[in-house]
């Protein structure tokens, strides 16, 4: 395969068949999930709360960035819960007859892990409410003037909606959560406190150092740092070396073109877009998906939410625009601050200084 298809893939949060979503490397209890500590004490106390009852835990909602653990984490529910799980995706359902299906065939108190929730088509969605509200699902049966609705009582569930951005999703659908929590990107001590638990599961030998150099270079997201670290072991059987040390792990970062934050190619052009070809912006993202290749979902969705983080860019209600940090890691020289302050001097003064 060409190292350009292989790069293209390696920083991309959402699952590829590289890694495919490797179990093994899912926690499967609470307490050993690391990081998002809110959310898990959250879910922690509802859990505890319906189990105390006697009753189905209501129903979550996961939003948050790809790759950052919402499907291992509606495993951890239905694991602590002890019950089922069925796990499916929005664009999966395709008919409302699929939906009836899945639903007709839950236990009782079991979890429903929809993925993906605002891909839902709306008559999907309305075939959603009733079941989620009052645990009911309305049939109609026959046809014109014989038609008639039938309500077929379900058992109590939880449905666990997993999305990229809440806001994607319709109010009526997003109203009918009780307990919505947003999933952060983890910090490079998180990641690397992830990265030393895979490295133990999969057997892998790794220097601290090596496992930090990792950490740092993984977006904030979990699933790109499992993949990166077996990628680098890759890098450590080529040199025929046991364990991965920081040398290694640096030079197999650089083969896969992931800089020192972690930026890909893709990111750069997005940048380089920003600052070349619009003096530092604003730029709508159109603009931005087309220079960089990429479709306006995926830059709102994979690659946006980590040049924020970085504090590389800032979204304006007139587009994109780069921010200091952004010209300093691309070794860019900054002029916008100079030009904003100059711009303030006239409007506080009424004149410039000059
Ligand atoms: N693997 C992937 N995400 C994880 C997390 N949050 N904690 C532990 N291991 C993980």
């Amino acid at each position: 395969m060409p190292m350009e298809e292989v790069n293209e893939r390696i920083l991309n949060p959402k699952v590829t068949k590289d890694d495919g979503n490797d179990n093994s490397l899912r926690p499967k209890e609470m307490r050993d999930y690391i990081g998002q500590e809110r959310l898990k004490q959250n879910l922690s106390v509802a859990m505890m709360s319906a189990k105390d009852r006697g009753e189905a835990l209501d129903h979550v909602l996961l939003y948050g960035p790809p790759g950052l653990g919402k499907t291992t984490l509606s495993r951890i529910i239905a694991n602590e819960m002890n019950v089922e799980i069925q796990i499916t995706s929005g664009p999966a359902i395709e008919r409302a007859g699929d939906l009836a299906a899945i639903l007709t065939s839950l236990q009782e108190k079991s979890v429903l892990f929809i993925d993906e929730i605002h891909r839902l088509s709306k008559v999907v969605e309305e075939i959603l409410y009733p079941a989620m509200e009052d645990f009911s699902l309305d049939m109609v049966l026959g046809k014109g003037l014989m038609a008639r609705t039938v309500r077929v009582p379900l058992k109590k569930f939880t449905l666990v909606g997993a999305t990229t951005r809440a806001g994607k999703l319709s109010a009526p659908l997003r109203d009918r959560f009780t307990i919505i929590n947003r999933l952060e990107m983890y910090t490079p001590d998180e990641l690397f406190l992830i990265l030393n638990r895979s490295a133990r599961i999969l057997g892998i030998q790794i220097e601290a150092d090596a496992c930090r150099e990792i950490a740092g270079r993984s977006r904030g997201t979990p699933r790109i740092a499992n993949r990166l670290l077996k990628r680098v072991r890759d890098y450590a059987v080529y040199y025929n070396s046991d364990t991965i040390t920081p040398e290694i792990a640096k030079i197999g970062l650089t083969q896969l073109e992931v800089d020192a934050l972690g930026l890909d190619k893709v990111d750069i052009a997005i940048l380089k877009t920003i600052i070349d070809k619009f003096e530092g912006g604003p730029v709508g993202l159109d603009t931005l998906a087309a220079a960089s290749g990429e479709d306006n979902t995926t830059i709102e969705d994979v690659y946006e939410p980590y040049l924020l983080q970085l504090g590389f860019i800032q979204r304006t209600p007139r587009g994109r625009i780069c921010l200091k940090r952004a010209y300093e890691h691309l070794g860019i020289p900054y002029t916008q601050e100079v030009e904003f302050t100059l711009f303030s001097n006239i409007k506080s003064n009424g004149e410039s200084d000059e």
